[in-house]
């Protein structure tokens, strides 16, 4: 790996589950490497895949026109792929093998001084063991979760946000309209920010999220009491990962060479079919899924996403390997790889935003 000075080309990558704002990112790397410090780019396709399997494009200015305001990312992603951890077939049968070397051999081959890769726990926590093997790497924080240590914001939460939000909106109406109680699950991991937030802006009832395990009866009796005021509807946002009290995450499936197998999903159905019994309330279920992930990101993850990737050239062109961008407050900053990675950000359960949603009556079902 080249020292800072030497710096000619600069890689990168998208890991991990897409989030809007990704081609933002690409995008300030490519215009910023190219007009302010004369480098050149190139896009590593399909996250850690295309390192592995040599796939790669040169990037220009040209290959970056239009794509700020688009969702998804250009180079492709995937958040399986994990060269430490490689599926391959051995004598029939699928064993996992480091295939890490690979990466050396591929950035090699297309004269990749440093790699910037932008991602959430999974491809940053690759990145870091990538980094303690030598290569020179750059991180860049991104997920609808918004669940990544040392920063207090990835960019794509604002877009999922805006997305749960516009969802509740309409689930409004329709509640209103036919009396019945509304519940939307979100995405989020094991973090309940997307619905926390999105309940907030949305004027939920009731905000199930996994920090705060939920009493069935307690979001039942919110419910009931509702109806004894004249509220004939109630909206429920419940986060995939909560679990009630003594219970257990619903998971909807495995996939095995991920880097976090389980992929949570189907809460909603539990809570909607136990309300429904109990207040006799018709309920329905909506499930927002991958639309969170999906459109245009919005102003805020646009300008973030052009100020992390803006950032990281900087990091790259000035030697500081093994860091990831990150956002204090409202400045752009840098943290070590390892105190960002292997843990995942939760809701506070002081913070402000919570007991804001306490005092305003919305149920959190503890
Ligand atoms: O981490 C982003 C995320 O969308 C989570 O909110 C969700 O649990 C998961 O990815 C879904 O993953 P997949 O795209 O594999 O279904």
């Amino acid at each position: 790996m080249a020292g800072p000075s030497k710096i000619k080309r600069i890689g990168i990558l998208t890991g991990g589950g897409d989030a809007p704002g990704l081609n933002a990112v690409i995008r300030a790397v490519v215009k910023v490497a190219i007009r302010e410090y004369g480098l050149s780019v190139t896009g590593f396709l399909n996250g850690f895949g295309g390192l592995i399997k040599n796939q790669a494009r040169e990037l220009t200015e040209k290959d970056v026109i239009g794509i700020l305001p688009r969702g998804g990312t250009i180079l492709g992603t995937t958040n399986r792929d994990n060269p430490f951890h490689y599926p391959v077939v051995k004598g029939g049968e699928k064993v996992f093998v480091d295939v890490s070397d690979r990466i050396f051999e591929n950035i090699s081959i297309h004269g990749v001084d440093a790699l910037i890769v932008i991602g959430g726990d999974g491809s940053l926590s690759i990145a870091k063991e990538l980094h303690a093997k030598g290569l020179a790497v750059v991180g860049v924080p991104k997920t609808i979760d918004n669940d990544l240590l040392a920063t207090d914001q990835t960019f794509g939460f604002d877009t999922a946000l805006t997305t749960a939000t516009e969802a509740l909106d309409k689930l409004h109406t329709t509640a209103e309209s036919h009396h019945r109680v509304m519940v939307l699950e979100v995405m989020g991991r094991y973090a309940g920010w997307i619905a926390l937030a999105a309940g907030v802006a949305g004027g939920a009832d009731v905000i199930l999220i996994p920090e705060i395990p939920y009493r069935i009866d307690k979001v039942i009796d919110t419910i009931n009491q509702r109806e004894v005021q004249g509220k004939k509807f109630s909206i429920i946002v419940v986060a995939e990962g909560a679990k009630p009290v003594d219970g257990e995450l619903v998971v909807q499936k495995r996939v095995e060479d991920s880097f976090d197998p389980i992929r949570l999903g189907g809460i909603g159905h539990v809570v909607a079919q136990q309300v429904e019994e109990a207040t006799g309330k018709e309920t329905r279920v909506t499930i927002l899924g991958h639309l969170q992930r999906g459109g245009s990101p919005t102003a805020y993850d646009r300008i973030l996403a052009t100020r992390y990737g803006t950032e990281a050239v900087r990091l790259v062109v000035e030697g500081r390997f093994g860091y990831m961008v990150s956002l204090r407050g409202t400045r752009i900053d840098a943290v070590p790889l390892t105190e960002a990675t292997g843990q995942i950000r939760s809701v506070p359960l002081d913070s402000d935003l919570l007991l804001s949603a306490r005092q305003l009556g919305i149920c959190l079902g503890d």
